[in-house]
């Protein structure tokens, strides 16, 4: 049975059948859609790119998508996950796709056995997301090897940043990161930090973070000017950087902090463009999810 809890689930074969038919996805109509299937989504963190664009998926592929409110759930009287999807799949539900605020809340759903879809798991992992940024940059650059990918900001707690540097290692490009090193964090960095300077005039792709305020254990010190003045990719920084190279974010963005407001839609920006793949990479996630588990039953 096709799941996605992490891309590692996925063989490099796998990997590159989803970006070839999400790429396929972006200019052809289904003749098929996956009609009298069912699917649920359930969102215990707030969403708006990854809850719409898996409702787009899915309305696409003609599925019948059960609606699921956390707020008015029986989550409310004590339901644990399991039982949840325990009682989804009971109810018929063909498969579910989750994001939870516990870092590999799959784990607690091994008796479960139809797909988990991983819509972002705490600071662990966000493999639609990876998926998303990985068929954005091979649309630009066809390739991943020797590429210069450069993580700013929030390293830490950022589950993106974590799935991104993992898969993009693997498949060959240079990643490094920049950021407040209070928020570096070696299991991800693996030592390869560089300064803002190095990696606006290096990079072939600046991937940048959102402050992840809502993981952060302490409030620190920096204020939204300071943040912008020393790690936020200003105007002037955008200047500087190298022909051909471009910046993404998996949003939501906090302009003015970040990334200055007339960067966010500049030439290079490849952010809403990232969320337009967004659709067609949840839409072949599903269609592989769905399709293998028919050929099993
Ligand atoms: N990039 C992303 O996961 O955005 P949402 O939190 O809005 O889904």
């Amino acid at each position: 049975m096709f799941q996605l809890r992490t891309l590692d689930d996925l063989t490099a074969t796998e990997l590159d059948q989803l970006l070839s038919d999400a790429s396929s996805l972006l200019v052809k109509k289904d003749s098929e859609p996956l009609k009298q299937k069912s699917v649920a989504n359930l969102f215990f963190e707030p969403s708006t790119r990854t809850k719409s664009s898996f409702e787009m998926a899915e309305h696409q592929l003609g599925l019948h998508v059960l609606p699921f409110d956390v707020e008015h759930s029986s989550v409310q009287k004590g339901e644990t996950l399991y039982d949840t999807v325990k009682t989804l799949e009971a109810i018929g539900c063909d498969a579910v796709v989750i994001r939870h605020p516990e870092k590999g809340y799959y784990k607690s759903l091994e008796g479960i056995s139809i797909p988990i879809i991983n819509a972002g798991d705490g600071a662990g992992d966000h493999p639609t997301q990876s998926l998303l940024d990985l068929l954005t940059i091979q649309q630009e650059f066809l390739f991943f090897q020797h590429l210069n990918v450069v993580i700013i900001g929030d390293v830490r707690h950022s589950r993106v940043a974590r799935t991104n540097a993992r898969m993009l290692r693997k498949l060959g490009a240079r990643v490094s990161f920049a950021g407040p090193p209070e928020w570096m964090d070696d299991d991800i960095t693996c030592g390869n930090v560089i300064s803002m300077d190095e990696a606006v005039e290096t990079a072939d792709v600046i991937m940048l973070l959102r402050i992840q305020v809502e993981r952060h254990e302490e409030k620190g010190d920096w204020t939204k000017e300071n943040y912008h003045e020393t790690y936020g990719l200003t105007e002037e920084r955008e200047a500087r950087m190298k022909s051909g190279a471009i910046i993404m974010h998996p949003a939501p963005f906090n302009r003015g902090v970040e990334i200055a407001d007339p960067v966010v839609e500049c030439e290079r920006s490849r952010i809403f463009k990232q969320i337009t793949n967004g659709v067609a990479v949840r839409k072949a996630v599903l269609k592989r999810a769905l399709s293998l588990k028919e050929e099993t039953v």
